[in-house]
């Protein structure tokens, strides 16, 4: 056997294996955030309201919130087990209550990427791993 035939195969099978890396499913954002608007609407709008603006000084705005960008975990746990006490959202001081979701791990997942990438925020992936962990 060659040299050639040994360069070859091995050639082939990094080939293979590189491309099978690439064929491992990307998580899909697009669809993750479609269908966390729709839990949106469902769960979140009667208060966050419908372009997350919130309402002053009851209900903390979502769109631009430096708050729940700033901490993924704690927005995973935020909707999970509810918000209680003082919070400073976008410069203003909220100190009332949410209660914590009976949602799936997609449905968490869901939402928070619909919402980390919608109203003016930009924000990585959630994904509903990520939230299984955070229930312990
Ligand atoms: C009954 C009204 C109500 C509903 C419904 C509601 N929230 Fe809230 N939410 C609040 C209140 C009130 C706070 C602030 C609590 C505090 O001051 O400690 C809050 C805070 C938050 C925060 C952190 C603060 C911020 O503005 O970044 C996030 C994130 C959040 N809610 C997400 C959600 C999501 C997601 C849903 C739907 C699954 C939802 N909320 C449904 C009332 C609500």
């Amino acid at each position: 056997m060659s040299v050639k035939f040994f360069a070859c195969s091995f050639l082939f099978v990094s080939i293979c294996t590189l491309s099978s890396f690439q064929r491992k499913p990307a998580f899909d954002m697009k669809a993750s955030a479609a269908r966390g608007k729709e839990t949106y609407i469902a769960y979140c709008i009667s208060c966050h309201m419908e372009k997350g603006e919130g309402i002053e000084d009851v209900y903390p705005p979502l769109a631009k919130s430096d708050y729940m960008m700033a901490d993924k975990k704690r927005s995973i746990q935020q909707v999970l087990r509810g918000v209680t006490g003082e919070i400073k959202v976008k410069g203003k001081v909220y100190n009332t209550e949410m209660s914590g979701f009976d949602l799936s791990d997609q449905e968490v997942s869901d939402v928070l990427n619909y919402l980390r990438n919608s109203f003016g925020n930009k924000g990585e992936v959630v994904t509903p791993e990520q939230v299984k962990a955070l229930r312990k």
